[in-house]
């Protein structure tokens, strides 16, 4: 393929992306009023209670396991004081991302395993930004859910040429991302960056997007881009579900650091993120 004919397949998938569906703009809104500081927790719920399926789903996540709370969240209003803003946008995020990760099954790339996949990754996320006391645990448990989205795009939009990349993968042992790059000449990283983009979405998200695999090319969102790093490839040495991936790669050195992560402090990550994934049925298995 020379320069132009590169220069069109790429274009042509940037067309695809441009045309997505926006997210609802009720969780539009939602991201909005969260980073406002002067909300209150009735007008984050007023937003929330106009979507009355996003209402259910978000309260069926409150009051699931996870959580643990020993009595019965009734309403959003009590949910937003309970969990706090960022939680409840969270939840509001997953529900209405996890819409876009529902099609038509294949037995290449199973939706359930990669969903879980994204849900280990969203929850290792977040304990490794407790760990550091990183500013945004919950907005690392948000890019973690949708650090490998761009594939999503790729399998739906481009179903048959992503059989062909997810083949020169197995085949030769290599990443998805370096497949995507010689089969599609753009990687799941740089597509997903650019949905962030299309969906506006926080700065910090699209950071943990976009160098999920390259994290030392993020300049401002640095330690995001570590903890999605760490996290998606502690979730692949784990087997928590399948993102297609059959090589894994080591922990960089900066990850290692940053998190302590020796063989002690990998095993105790370990550890406390089966306890975590445990508990997390009801986001690994989610309302349709
Ligand atoms: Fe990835
Ligand atoms: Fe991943």
């Amino acid at each position: 393929m020379d320069q132009k004919e590169q220069e069109e397949a790429i274009n042509k998938i940037l067309g695809k992306i441009k045309a997505l569906p926006t997210l609802s703009i009720v969780v539009a809104k939602v991201i909005q009023v969260v980073s406002n500081p002067l909300t209150s927790a009735s007008d984050l719920s007023r937003i929330i209670t106009v979507d009355q399926a996003l209402t259910a789903k978000v309260l069926r996540l409150a009051n699931s396991a996870f959580y643990g709370f020993p009595f019965r969240i009734k309403n959003i209003t009590q949910a937003v004081s309970i969990l706090g803003f960022d939680t409840i946008r969270n939840l509001a995020l997953t529900v209405s991302v996890y819409k876009v990760f529902t099609g038509e099954n294949d037995s290449d790339f199973s939706h359930q395993d990669f969903w879980k996949h994204c849900v280990g990754v969203a929850i290792c996320a977040s304990l490794l930004a407790k760990k550091i006391k990183y500013r945004s645990p919950e907005g690392a448990f948000t890019a973690g859910l949708l650090h490998d989205i761009g594939k999503n795009f790729f399998e739906q939009f481009m179903h048959k040429e992503y059989r062909d990349v997810m083949k020169l993968a197995k085949e030769r042992n290599i990443s998805v991302y370096e497949a995507e790059n010689e089969i599609m000449h753009i990687d799941h990283a740089v597509v997903g960056k650019m949905m962030a983009e299309k969906w506006n979405l926080p700065h910090e998200l699209k950071a943990g997007i976009a160098a999920h695999h390259h994290p030392e090319q993020e300049t401002e969102e640095n330690v995001m881009a570590h903890i999605i790093n760490v996290a998606d490839i502690i979730c692949k040495k784990k087997s928590i579900g399948f993102s297609g991936d059959y090589v894994i790669m080591p922990i960089s050195k900066e990850g290692r650091e940053l998190f302590s992560l020796d063989e002690a402090g990998e095993a105790e990550l370990m550890n406390s993120l089966d306890k975590e994934l445990k508990e997390a049925e009801a986001f690994v298995n989610m309302p349709q």
